[in-house]
């Protein structure tokens, strides 16, 4: 019975098994019904006495061993086979970096160029509620200048902020003096969508507030600004406007021109882009917030984030910046 069941053991340990059809004929030849293995089994049954039970174990043994050759082939084969390679390889997931959305680079770059005129960032919530949207900011309860902002409620006197403005009035309530500082963020309006209007944008505002601030600070802020956002030679102008908050109030517009059909339509034929609106903080808006309005004065302005994103990369609708198509923002993956 040894020499059988050492002969089964060399013979399955010969068998070199390479490939699928190799592994069946060492099945056949040893684990079916009528292989090896069996006939093995067969013999061992006609023993009887001690000797079945010295050699049960042994065969037993022998059994598995040569399974265990075919499982491990198998295995073997199982992993090597191409197809499944094929799968295991998978070309891999391309975890693309995430890139910062055109707007927010702009905002970026418009906050640095504040910051080295010694401007500090702000923030505010967007969710407001009517003093620091409307009524510290001189618009009167029911006043028609209220209209200018058709504004989103989501309560009673609690809107969607219509402006970055409310964050003034939160840092001048603070009290700390002097105020040199901008705020950007995102706006809500109730407007008709469409490639040059959406119902939230964003602005960079920025407040200004210490001793004997004039409008001729204003204007050199804001030159210094455009200067260093569209380049040195950029002509602008200013306009006389109305903001309820503003005394005086102003536009600024910058001039791109005629020549390309895409500044001709961003600038309705004029040539001439409006940017920002700006003034004199109100001496009513400084006393709302508790500050002496005859020692001190201040400037603000309000930049329009959206069209200048526009107007910077060719972006010919504006709601393309935020339908969160991966072709439109993987334009933008470098900057
Ligand atoms: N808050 C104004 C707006 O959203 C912009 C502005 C800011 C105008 C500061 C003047 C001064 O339209």
């Amino acid at each position: 019975m040894k020499d059988q069941i050492d002969n089964l053991i060399q013979q399955s340990k010969k068998h070199t098994i390479t490939t699928k059809e190799e592994l069946e004929n060492f099945r056949l030849k040893f684990l079916v019904k009528k292989g090896l293995v069996n006939e093995l089994f067969q013999e061992f049954k006609s023993l009887v006495g001690e000797e079945k039970k010295i050699w049960g174990k042994e065969v037993n043994i022998a059994k598995q061993k040569i399974e265990a050759i075919f499982n491990e082939a198998q295995l073997k084969l199982s992993t090597d086979d191409s197809s499944i390679l094929e799968e295991q390889d998978l070309p891999g997931y391309f975890s693309n970096l995430g890139s910062r959305h055109p707007i927010s680079f702009v905002v970026d770059e418009m906050s640095l160029i504040f910051e080295r005129l010694g401007f500090s960032v702000a923030t505010g919530p967007e969710v407001e509620d009517d003093w620091h949207n409307f009524s510290a900011l001189n618009f009167p309860y029911n006043h028609p200048a209220r209209d200018m902002q058709d504004t989103f409620f989501v309560g009673e006197d609690i809107a969607l902020r219509t402006h970055t403005s409310s964050v003034q009035v939160r840092l001048m309530e603070k009290g700390e003096l002097p105020i040199r500082s901008i705020m950007p963020g995102r706006v809500y309006r109730n407007e008709a969508i469409s490639a040059r209007s959406n119902c939230f944008f964003h602005q960079v505002e920025g407040l200004y507030i210490d001793k004997g601030v004039s409008f001729s600070d204003l204007k050199q802020t804001l030159y210094n600004f455009v200067q260093e956002f569209f380049g040195a030679n950029t002509r602008v102008r200013f306009r006389a406007s109305y903001f309820p908050f503003t005394e005086p109030s102003a536009e600024m517009d910058i001039y791109l021109g005629i020549e390309t059909e895409s500044d001709a339509r961003l600038t309705k034929g004029t040539g001439w882009l409006e940017i920002l609106g700006c003034g004199m903080v109100d001496p009513n808006v400084l006393e709302n917030c508790n500050i002496d309005s005859k020692e001190y004065s201040g400037f603000a302005f309000g930049l329009g984030v959206d069209r200048i994103a526009m107007l910077k990369y060719g972006v010919k609708d504006l709601r393309t910046f935020f339908n969160s198509d991966k072709r439109f923002l993987d334009q933008f993956v470098n900057l």
